[in-house]
């Protein structure tokens, strides 16, 4: 099957592009132009909650990668602007092929995607012919189409729970999470040893440095963090939340501080939709480069020009969406 991408009018050019002036833009002119491309193009603007705080500001939807991929699917826009990176673009693509998929900037990878090839999961499935592949929704389209399952950081534990018992289970490819899965659903599973170099970068000893200097604070942590066996080894009975599970619960919560426990851009997210709390970063360093390479800029290039556009081929899209609606079905 074919799909044909929607015919969208031309935009205005603005002004300053027309004079082919190499002037800076301003903020204020980046937003108005981002504003009116928008409405003409028909976009609809989908930004992680890493996103940098003026991406965020512009986006209609911000949320996890769950969240994220059910907007991509549902959505009545000709234009997904994908404020995130790749693996999350070719998802939108994936869950929804008539629309034209925006990623401003294509060097906006992930390093935690790349630990895993195609091949890597054909090799694993054959040494494990019954097994069921789980993988995290931060792979690539080509691993998704060889996988069962996705899953995200939000429903990894709903996902294996409900496999059959006596079925082999083969994760991948983030180790921490399976860990955080295997904790809470007592399931042994065969595990990719794969990791993000953002999460597993944060010690120990960040979330013990800033648990000193906020004695009352409560603390968020994310499954894919490198810390989180260590703490949980300390505090059993903690809690480890995706990143819009930790909304969920900071609202709920009784703490007035939180110690956020994932990369930075959380902090954000955070401190916009609840105001009156205060949330403070596990480290300045926990910071995703990727996620930071959208700019207003960019996306004002891409509203534009509509380009850089991410697509996925046809035979690859269609095994890869049998996991992926599996997923976005679940919690
Ligand atoms: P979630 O937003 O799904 O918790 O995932 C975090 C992440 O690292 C995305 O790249
Ligand atoms: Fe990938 Fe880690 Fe960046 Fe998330 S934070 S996009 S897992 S590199």
């Amino acid at each position: 099957m074919t799909h044909t991408n929607p015919i969208i009018p031309k935009p205005q050019i603005p002004h300053r592009d027309l004079l082919q002036l190499r002037v800076i833009p301003t903020k204020a002119e980046l937003l108005e132009d981002i504003a009116r491309l928008r409405k003409e193009r028909n976009a609809v603007i989908l930004a992680h909650n890493y996103q940098l705080p003026e991406v965020q500001a512009i986006a209609d939807y911000v949320g996890d990668s769950l969240g994220l991929s059910r907007q991509a699917a549902q959505t009545a826009a000709d234009v997904i602007v994908f404020a995130g990176v790749h693996f999350m673009a070719e998802t939108a693509v994936i869950l929804n092929p008539s629309k034209i998929v925006l990623l401003p900037d294509l060097r906006a990878g992930c390093s935690l995607a790349d630990t895993l090839t195609a091949q890597g999961v054909r090799d694993w499935k054959a040494k494990n012919p019954t097994g069921l592949v789980v993988t995290y929704v931060n792979t690539t389209a080509e691993v998704k189409a060889e996988s069962d399952y996705c899953c995200t950081s939000g429903n990894a534990v709903q996902i294996v729970q409900a496999l059959p018992e006596d079925v082999p289970i083969l994760f991948a490819p983030d180790r921490y999470l399976a860990a955080h899965v295997i904790r809470e659903t007592g399931r042994q599973m065969d595990v990719w040893d794969g990791a993000c170099h953002v999460h597993q970068a944060i010690r120990p000893e960040d979330v013990t440095c800033q648990q000193a200097a906020y004695p009352n604070a409560e603390l968020l942590i994310h499954p894919e963090c490198g810390c989180s066996s260590r703490i949980l080894s300390e505090f059993p009975d903690l809690k480890l939340y995706s990143t819009e599970g930790m909304i969920h619960r900071a609202q709920a919560s009784e703490a007035q501080e939180f110690i956020v426990v994932t990369e930075i851009g959380m902090v954000t997210r955070l401190s916009n939709d609840i105001p009156d709390k205060t949330f403070i970063p596990v480290s300045r360093t926990a910071c995703c480069e990727y996620m930071k390479m959208i700019t207003l800029e960019s996306v004002r290039d891409a509203l534009l020009n509509l380009q850089p556009r991410v697509t996925v081929p046809e035979e690859i899209r269609v095994c890869a969406l049998i996991p992926l609606e599996r997923m976005i079905a679940k919690g």
